[in-house]
Protein backbone atom coordinates (compact mmCIF):
# COMPACT_ATOMS: atom_id res chain seq x y z
CA UNK A 1 0.00 0.00 0.00
CA UNK A 2 1.30 3.44 -0.66
CA UNK A 3 0.59 5.46 2.42
CA UNK A 4 -1.06 9.17 1.67
CA UNK A 5 -1.03 12.30 4.90
CA UNK A 6 -3.30 14.64 4.02
CA UNK A 7 -2.56 17.99 5.44
CA UNK A 8 -5.60 20.10 5.91
CA UNK A 9 -6.41 23.42 7.59
CA UNK A 10 -10.18 24.37 6.55
CA UNK A 11 -13.56 23.44 5.66
CA UNK A 12 -11.41 20.11 4.47
CA UNK A 13 -14.24 19.17 1.75
CA UNK A 14 -10.69 18.30 -0.82
CA UNK A 15 -9.66 16.25 1.94
CA UNK A 16 -13.08 14.43 2.38
CA UNK A 17 -12.99 13.69 -1.84
CA UNK A 18 -10.20 12.03 -1.82
CA UNK A 19 -11.00 10.46 1.41
CA UNK A 20 -14.08 8.44 -0.19
CA UNK A 21 -12.15 8.56 -3.70
CA UNK A 22 -9.24 5.89 -2.04
CA UNK A 23 -11.73 4.25 0.74
CA UNK A 24 -11.10 0.83 -1.30
CA UNK A 25 -8.64 1.21 -3.39
CA UNK A 26 -6.26 -1.55 -3.95
CA UNK A 27 -2.68 0.45 -3.48
CA UNK A 28 -3.62 3.65 -2.40
CA UNK A 29 -4.50 4.23 1.47
CA UNK A 30 -5.16 7.61 3.23
CA UNK A 31 -3.18 6.54 6.63
CA UNK A 32 -3.28 10.28 8.52
CA UNK A 33 -4.83 13.82 8.51
CA UNK A 34 -2.44 16.40 9.88
CA UNK A 35 -3.32 19.98 10.96
CA UNK A 36 -2.55 23.27 12.82
CA UNK A 37 -6.52 23.81 13.82
CA UNK A 38 -8.36 22.36 15.71
CA UNK A 39 -11.42 23.82 14.51
CA UNK A 40 -9.97 22.03 10.46
CA UNK A 41 -12.81 19.57 8.70
CA UNK A 42 -10.50 16.54 9.00
CA UNK A 43 -10.78 16.43 12.62
CA UNK A 44 -14.28 15.24 11.34
CA UNK A 45 -13.00 13.49 9.02
CA UNK A 46 -10.74 11.17 11.03
CA UNK A 47 -13.52 10.19 13.63
CA UNK A 48 -15.75 9.43 10.51
CA UNK A 49 -13.19 7.21 8.67
CA UNK A 50 -11.09 6.17 11.41
CA UNK A 51 -7.90 7.52 10.43
CA UNK A 52 -5.53 9.01 12.63
CA UNK A 53 -5.80 12.89 12.70
CA UNK A 54 -2.94 14.77 14.24
CA UNK A 55 -3.18 18.51 15.42
CA UNK A 56 0.24 20.19 15.75
CA UNK A 57 1.74 23.66 16.66
CA UNK A 58 4.36 25.78 14.03
CA UNK A 59 6.93 24.74 16.54
CA UNK A 60 5.96 21.19 16.32
CA UNK A 61 6.09 21.41 12.44
CA UNK A 62 9.08 22.84 12.41
CA UNK A 63 10.91 19.91 14.13
CA UNK A 64 12.28 17.45 12.29
CA UNK A 65 12.56 15.02 14.56
CA UNK A 66 8.84 15.43 15.91
CA UNK A 67 7.33 15.05 12.54
CA UNK A 68 9.65 12.18 11.53
CA UNK A 69 8.50 10.20 14.14
CA UNK A 70 4.96 10.56 13.18
CA UNK A 71 5.58 9.90 9.13
CA UNK A 72 7.71 6.68 10.58
CA UNK A 73 5.34 5.85 12.97
CA UNK A 74 2.46 5.91 10.02
CA UNK A 75 4.95 4.80 7.22
CA UNK A 76 3.95 7.85 5.16
CA UNK A 77 5.11 7.65 1.73
CA UNK A 78 3.38 11.10 0.06
CA UNK A 79 2.02 13.86 1.30
CA UNK A 80 -1.03 15.97 -0.30
CA UNK A 81 -1.65 19.36 0.99
CA UNK A 82 -5.32 20.19 0.61
CA UNK A 83 -5.74 24.04 2.01
CA UNK A 84 -2.92 23.43 4.44
CA UNK A 85 -1.19 27.13 4.64
CA UNK A 86 2.53 27.15 6.13
CA UNK A 87 5.44 26.92 4.18
CA UNK A 88 6.75 23.26 3.96
CA UNK A 89 10.30 23.36 5.36
CA UNK A 90 13.36 21.86 3.82
CA UNK A 91 13.43 18.85 6.15
CA UNK A 92 9.46 17.77 4.51
CA UNK A 93 11.39 18.01 0.69
CA UNK A 94 14.10 15.80 1.31
CA UNK A 95 12.33 13.10 3.02
CA UNK A 96 9.86 13.40 0.28
CA UNK A 97 11.88 14.18 -2.72
CA UNK A 98 8.58 15.38 -5.62
CA UNK A 99 6.15 13.73 -3.64
CA UNK A 100 4.38 16.23 -1.69
CA UNK A 101 1.60 17.57 -4.19
CA UNK A 102 -0.96 20.63 -3.26
CA UNK A 103 -3.91 22.43 -4.97
CA UNK A 104 -3.64 25.86 -6.05
CA UNK A 105 -7.20 27.51 -6.80
CA UNK A 106 -6.10 29.87 -9.49
CA UNK A 107 -3.98 28.74 -13.09
CA UNK A 108 -0.68 29.37 -11.60
CA UNK A 109 1.51 31.38 -11.57
CA UNK A 110 -1.69 33.40 -11.80
CA UNK A 111 -2.99 34.67 -8.79
CA UNK A 112 -0.41 32.93 -6.68
CA UNK A 113 2.36 32.77 -4.15
CA UNK A 114 2.52 34.26 -0.74
CA UNK A 115 -0.88 35.63 1.14
CA UNK A 116 -2.43 34.50 -2.25
CA UNK A 117 -5.32 31.58 -0.58
CA UNK A 118 -8.62 30.87 -0.16
CA UNK A 119 -11.08 33.90 -0.44
CA UNK A 120 -8.05 36.02 -1.56
CA UNK A 121 -7.32 34.40 -4.64
CA UNK A 122 -10.96 34.49 -5.94
CA UNK A 123 -11.43 37.88 -5.11
CA UNK A 124 -8.47 38.81 -7.49
CA UNK A 125 -9.78 36.77 -9.89
CA UNK A 126 -13.06 38.62 -9.87
CA UNK A 127 -11.43 42.37 -9.94
CA UNK A 128 -9.10 41.17 -12.97
CA UNK A 129 -12.10 41.01 -15.31
CA UNK A 130 -10.72 37.91 -16.33
CA UNK A 131 -13.26 35.46 -18.46
CA UNK A 132 -11.71 32.08 -16.38
CA UNK A 133 -9.81 30.75 -13.82
CA UNK A 134 -9.32 27.37 -12.90
CA UNK A 135 -7.03 25.18 -10.56
CA UNK A 136 -3.28 23.81 -10.61
CA UNK A 137 -1.97 20.82 -9.31
CA UNK A 138 1.34 20.76 -8.24
CA UNK A 139 4.55 19.14 -6.57
CA UNK A 140 5.91 21.55 -3.53
CA UNK A 141 8.94 22.34 -3.33
CA UNK A 142 10.42 25.55 -1.03
CA UNK A 143 8.19 28.55 -2.59
CA UNK A 144 4.71 28.84 -1.83
CA UNK A 145 2.93 27.63 -5.30
CA UNK A 146 6.03 27.10 -7.45
CA UNK A 147 6.98 23.25 -8.23
CA UNK A 148 6.50 21.40 -11.12
CA UNK A 149 2.91 21.41 -12.54
CA UNK A 150 0.67 17.83 -12.88
CA UNK A 151 -2.12 19.30 -14.04
CA UNK A 152 -4.38 22.61 -14.70
CA UNK A 153 -7.88 23.21 -15.17
CA UNK A 154 -9.65 25.66 -16.61
CA UNK A 155 -13.71 26.94 -16.20
CA UNK A 156 -15.32 29.81 -18.15
CA UNK A 157 -16.76 32.58 -15.45
CA UNK A 158 -18.64 35.57 -16.22
CA UNK A 159 -16.38 38.84 -15.93
CA UNK A 160 -16.10 40.43 -12.21
CA UNK A 161 -18.50 37.22 -11.08
CA UNK A 162 -18.27 37.24 -7.13
CA UNK A 163 -15.47 35.54 -5.33
CA UNK A 164 -18.12 33.40 -3.81
CA UNK A 165 -19.23 32.11 -7.25
CA UNK A 166 -15.50 31.80 -8.49
CA UNK A 167 -15.01 29.65 -5.51
CA UNK A 168 -17.84 27.57 -6.50
CA UNK A 169 -16.78 26.92 -9.84
CA UNK A 170 -13.50 26.57 -8.87
CA UNK A 171 -14.01 23.84 -6.32
CA UNK A 172 -16.02 21.66 -8.64
CA UNK A 173 -12.97 21.47 -10.44
CA UNK A 174 -10.80 20.58 -7.66
CA UNK A 175 -12.88 17.90 -6.48
CA UNK A 176 -13.02 16.62 -9.74
CA UNK A 177 -9.49 16.41 -10.45
CA UNK A 178 -7.17 15.98 -7.81
CA UNK A 179 -8.01 12.88 -6.40
CA UNK A 180 -7.69 11.06 -10.30
CA UNK A 181 -4.58 13.21 -10.44
CA UNK A 182 -2.83 12.02 -7.19
CA UNK A 183 -3.25 8.85 -8.44
CA UNK A 184 -2.05 8.68 -11.69
CA UNK A 185 1.07 10.34 -10.42
CA UNK A 186 1.51 7.44 -7.66
CA UNK A 187 0.86 4.94 -10.21
CA UNK A 188 3.43 6.42 -12.12
CA UNK A 189 6.44 7.15 -9.49
CA UNK A 190 5.72 3.94 -7.30
CA UNK A 191 3.65 1.57 -9.36
CA UNK A 192 5.14 1.50 -13.24
CA UNK A 193 8.90 2.33 -12.11
CA UNK A 194 10.42 -0.96 -11.36
CA UNK A 195 13.90 -1.08 -11.36
CA UNK A 196 14.22 -4.51 -12.77
CA UNK A 197 13.01 -3.21 -15.63
CA UNK A 198 16.19 -1.15 -16.45
CA UNK A 199 18.37 -3.04 -18.34
CA UNK A 200 21.55 -3.25 -17.16
C1 LIG B 1 -9.06 24.88 -1.91
O1 LIG B 1 -9.58 25.90 -2.68
C2 LIG B 1 -7.62 24.60 -2.31
O2 LIG B 1 -7.36 24.91 -3.64
C3 LIG B 1 -6.83 25.52 -1.44
O3 LIG B 1 -7.53 25.58 -0.23
C4 LIG B 1 -8.90 25.28 -0.45
C5 LIG B 1 -9.26 24.19 0.50
O4 LIG B 1 -10.64 23.96 0.53
N1 LIG B 1 -5.46 25.10 -1.35
P1 LIG B 1 -11.18 22.74 1.38
O5 LIG B 1 -10.73 22.93 2.81
O6 LIG B 1 -10.63 21.48 0.79
O7 LIG B 1 -12.68 22.83 1.25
Amino acid sequence: MIQVAIFASGGGSNAQVLTEYFKDHRQIKIAAFFTNKPSSGVIHLGKKYQIPCFIFNKEEFNNDKFMIKLFTKYAIDFIALAGFLWLIPPFFLQRFDRKIVNIHPSLLPKFGGKGMYGMKVHSAVSDSGLDHTGCTIHLVNEAYDDGDILLQKSVQIKPKSSPDTIAKAVLKLEHTYYAPTIENYLQKIFIEYQPNNILK
